[in-house]
């Protein structure tokens, strides 16, 4: 098995396996933010619903997703809906278009319902992918099937990876804090601040010296907003540690920072997703963006594809909640990861 998969209750991932059938063409659905690649007209037609498309890990889920449209030989219409309007407008869309399954990162988690609810009287099966949806009662919506990351692990592994690198460097706790660039409304992002942190504490990081700051937008302006806010009310600290939900909250932090003056080497920034941070890895002067949880998002992107398509043509059931795991990434070994990876040649 791949080492990116640790799958809870099921354990029937496939192998990634090109089966060499014969991609037709492309075409252009008239949905505003959507596109298809895909088979022949009467083939299986699937829907990828991102909330973000503009950061590399959704355009690389993409990038996988038509993978497997073209090697398995269905329909794939991919849609950008950055807000809750677009996303439910594009279901009805989708429907209407034929399609018999969707698979969605939403852009509100609040919206399960909802979309539980369309996808159910279009008849389109359902994948949630990334960010998991939440129910009427504010509790996970567990009976949608679901492929996200272990992310309470995966932020803890960034938390004892900071530990370990400030240990490395000498710095004394009294001199140092945290910087956690928090967005507690998607749960995710909360369980991966939380590991994170408690990692930190767990390694004797003193908690009083830990300063949240909480992001309006996940983007990395909404990040360099919610950091430069946080480092104005901290001026005497003289060594940063920094997590948050993804490689462009920690970027938004490391801009600001670096805005403050504050050495690159005086800094520790440990990202999520290892697909929005290459070019910052691959600066030939070194910033203080140490490394990321790499995250796979061709089982993210493939997978689910994958999974949607046989549940569809054959009957089989995906697992309800599959999880991957993320492997750590720095300047020193990047470039090899990436390769083995499919994300760069
Ligand atoms: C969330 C984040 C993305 C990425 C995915 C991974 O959706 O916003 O950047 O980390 O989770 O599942």
């Amino acid at each position: 098995m791949n080492f990116f998969v640790s799958l809870r209750r099921f354990s029937v991932i496939a192998s990634v396996v090109a089966t060499g059938l014969l991609w037709v063409g492309a075409g252009c659905s008239k949905q505003p933010g959507a596109a298809a690649t895909g088979a022949k007209a009467d083939a299986i037609k699937i829907g990828f619903l991102v909330k973000q498309p503009e950061e590399p890990w959704f355009q690389l889920e993409w990038k996988f997703a038509r993978q497997a449209a073209q090697d398995l030989g269905f329909n794939l219409v991919t849609i950008a809906a950055p807000d809750g309007e677009k996303a439910l407008a594009a279901i009805d869309n989708l429907a209407a278009s034929g399609a018999q399954g969707l698979i969605i990162c939403t852009p509100d988690t609040n919206l399960g319902p909802a979309i539980v609810s369309k996808a159910r009287n279009a008849n389109l099966k359902l994948i949630a992918v990334d960010d998991q949806f939440i129910g009427a009662d504010r509790q996970p919506m567990t009976s949608v099937h679901y492929l996200g990351i272990s992310a309470r692990k995966i932020g803890e592994s960034v938390g004892e990876t900071l530990a370990a690198e400030m240990e490395k460097r000498g710095w004394p706790a009294a001199e140092t804090a945290v910087c956690a660039m928090t967005y507690d409304e998607l749960a995710t992002a909360k369980e991966r601040t939380d590991g994170a942190i408690d990692a930190l504490v767990a390694a004797g990081f003193p908690r009083d010296r830990v300063f949240k700051a909480a992001q309006r937008q996940t983007d990395i302006p909404g990040a360099m907003d919610a950091a430069n806010t946080l480092l104005t009310r901290h001026p005497q600290v003289k060594y940063w540690l920094v997590c948050g939900n993804n490689d462009n909250a920690v970027l938004g932090a490391v801009r600001a920072l670096e805005g403050r003056g504050i050495p690159a080497e005086n800094a520790i920034a440990v990202g999520i997703n290892g697909t929005d941070c290459i070019g910052e890895l691959e600066k030939t002067k070194p910033t203080s963006f140490f490394g990321s949880m790499l995250l796979s998002a061709k089982i993210h992107g493939y997978q689910t594809s994958e999974m949607m398509y046989k549940w569809i043509k054959d009957g089989i059931e995906p697992p309800l909640d599959t999880r991957t795991v993320g492997v750590l990434i720095t300047r020193e070994n990047f470039r090899q990861v990436l390769k083995e990876q499919g994300i760069r040649d």
